[in-house]
């Protein structure tokens, strides 16, 4: 199951997860259901169209699954937003929302899973940004809620030590997608460059870290954070 799967970082994981032969659950807002479905019908995928932030969206991932008659063996929340303003014009609903999709969501829909609707050994993975280690100026909001990410999954896995799941994340860089292209240019480009690459990621690459973390090969690992920003030298 992948959360804001109809586009960039989202679909990729999606389609690599399918190449390893996953049935790719993808869960997007109603408004996205269009590019969701072509997003899903290129890979064999399932098609659900909710907003993360619902109350009950735990649930209804899980009724849907049973409904499907599949299990939730991996469960990535990728789904995010920014709002970017200094924090003087920040405005509250802008933070709240901010706080509400990357950090909040996750959280209450994990705490609905775990209850019910998880496989007894599920992979949990969640996306945070080198943003959440080194912080950056006019994005407070979203480097709380990815600071957050990193320290919900070290809690979490020490919660689900020994039950046979587990919880990573992944610290994506710049990654080419809609979200950085809608960065004003200069920025932009100072982003691209600050990797040993001189070049933003592409989604793929981070798609390929969230593979692992899932896959049989990360067995051993719980709680960590893996960054994936050809060594950028942000937050080092
Ligand atoms: N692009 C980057 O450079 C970068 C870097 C670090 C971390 N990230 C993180 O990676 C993730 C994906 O980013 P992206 O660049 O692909 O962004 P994107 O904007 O291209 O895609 C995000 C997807 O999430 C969906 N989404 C947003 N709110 C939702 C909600 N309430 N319910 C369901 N779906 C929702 C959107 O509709 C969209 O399809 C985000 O968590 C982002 O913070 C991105």
């Amino acid at each position: 199951m992948v959360t804001g799967a109809a586009r960039g970082i989202g679909a990729a994981i999606s389609a690599v997860l399918a190449r390893e032969g996953a049935t790719v659950l993808g869960v997007d807002l109603p408004a996205d259901e269009a590019t969701l479905g072509a997003t899903m019908s290129d890979l064999g995928g399932l098609v659900l169209p909710l907003n993360m932030c619902d109350t009950d969206a735990g649930q209804r991932l899980a009724a849907f699954a049973h409904g499907q008659g599949k299990s939730i063996d991996i469960l990535v929340h990728n789904a995010g937003i920014t709002r970017d303003k200094m924090l003087r014009n920040m405005k509250p609903e802008w933070w709240d929302s901010v706080l509400e999709i990357n950090l909040n969501a996750m959280v209450r829909c994990n705490q609905q899973l775990l209850e019910d609707g998880l496989a007894a050994n599920a992979r949990l993975v969640c996306i945070s940004s080198v943003g959440g280690i080194a912080g950056n100026a006019g994005q407070t909001n979203y480097a709380a809620t990815k600071s957050g990410v990193i320290g919900y999954v070290d809690a979490l896995s020490k919660q689900l030590a020994g039950t046979g799941r587990v919880a990573n994340a992944v610290a994506p860089g710049f990654i080419e997608t809609q979200m950085t292209h809608a960065m004003p240019f200069v920025t932009r480009e100072v982003a691209r460059r600050l990797n040993a690459f001189s070049q933003g990621g592409l989604p793929v690459d981070v798609a390929e870290a969230v593979n692992f973390m899932a896959g049989p090969l990360a067995l051993g690992l719980g709680g960590i954070t893996l960054r994936v920003c050809g060594q950028s030298v942000v937050g080092q």
